[in-house]
């Protein structure tokens, strides 16, 4: 599966990513998202896949295009061949309002698995801690903030003044943040985006240590994918704090609302890919870049049982005269 399906979806990636990002910084995070979420559907047509939507945009009702269940892929079209079962999760634009507003990291992302590799999440909020290779094994979610964080600066040979973990700027975050500057570390408040900075963690040389808080539970399960491939660790406990909660997560066919999930729990495929690309520029990767006769994206594609970690720069000609920078 994987060899075959991983450049392609590097163009489903690039795809949406050249179309949310000629929506960049207009103020219009709807029109952003439906950007990359048409671009996505369509270029999906054309993988040599029969796949299923596990995490999309939400119910068939509330969205018209990869809802949870949605077929896409070949197998759609054509029932002439034998084309390979395939679980699909994505997050066509990961940082709406980072693109509407121009800023920093916004990405689109795809992951992908064999059938039941990856958690049915509810679009519900999720408690995470999530560290890179080094750190794997030496955090608990149920830990203080600051053991965990000497946990973390012992795993990465430093001390707990030298780490940076990001969180998201929201009011929920008050204590965490407290604890944080408390225990010493340095913070990064960023105002959307956790799935990036949770792909961070695992990049040696990314200057950042840990995520840390609460944000969506989708983007959890795509970070978890992600970090299989990365050898990093997320874990994470979804919040459930209502009765409309109890429901949607019992649709979903989860039993334990207060499960904490390990990163193999999250995503369990045995075959997993994970392929996203820059929209804006990041800490990551650099965003779409137009100019005279072309387009250019940077993308991470990567692959479990492939083993490959890839950094793709690609070129898009869209013109007789283009001229590449090295
Ligand atoms: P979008 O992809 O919907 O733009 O989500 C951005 C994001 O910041 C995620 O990275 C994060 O997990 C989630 O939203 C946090 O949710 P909220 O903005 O409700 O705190």
């Amino acid at each position: 599966m994987e060899r075959a399906l991983s450049l392609e979806f590097l163009r489903v990636v690039e795809r949406a990513a050249i179309s949310s990002a000629r929506t960049m910084g207009l103020g219009d995070g709807h029109r952003a998202d439906q950007a990359a979420v048409e671009a996505m559907r369509a270029e999906m047509d054309s993988v040599g896949m029969d796949g299923t939507i596990v995490i999309g945009e939400g119910e068939r009702d509330e969205a018209p295009m990869l809802f949870i269940g949605e077929k896409v892929g070949a197998a759609v079209r054509d029932k002439s061949h034998t084309y390979p079962a395939v679980d699909i999760a994505v997050d066509p634009l990961e940082g709406t309002n980072l693109c509407a507003t121009g800023s920093p990291n916004s990405i689109t992302v795809l992951a992908a698995s064999d059938h039941g590799g990856l958690l049915h999440a509810p679009d519900l909020y999720m408690q995470k801690i999530i560290v890179g290779p080094s750190s794997r094994g030496f955090v608990d979610l149920d830990a203080p903030v600051h053991v965990n964080l000497r946990a973390i600066a012992r795993s990465l040979d430093r001390k707990v003044e030298d780490l940076v973990v990001i969180v998201l700027d929201r009011p929920r975050h008050e204590d965490l943040v407290r604890d944080i500057r408390k225990a010493g570390a340095r913070i990064r408040l960023i105002s959307d985006g956790d799935l990036s900075a949770g792909i961070s963690t695992a990049l040696l040389g990314s200057g950042v240590h840990a995520v840390m808080g609460t944000g969506g539970a989708p983007e959890g399960v795509l970070t978890a994918a992600a970090l299989r491939c990365l050898n990093g660790q997320i874990l994470a406990r979804l919040i459930v704090s209502k009765p409309e909660h109890e429901e949607r997560i019992a649709q979903m066919g989860i039993k334990d609302g207060k499960k904490i999930y390990d990163t193999a729990d999250l995503a369990s495929g045995k075959r997993m890919i994970f392929a996203c690309t820059g929209v804006t520029d990041g800490g990551l990767l650099h965003g779409v870049r137009f100019f005279g006769g072309g387009i250019r994206t940077q993308s991470l594609v990567m692959s479990l049982q492939e083993h490959h970690v890839r950094f793709i720069d690609s070129v898009h000609i869209t013109g007789d005269d283009v001229k590449i920078r090295f």
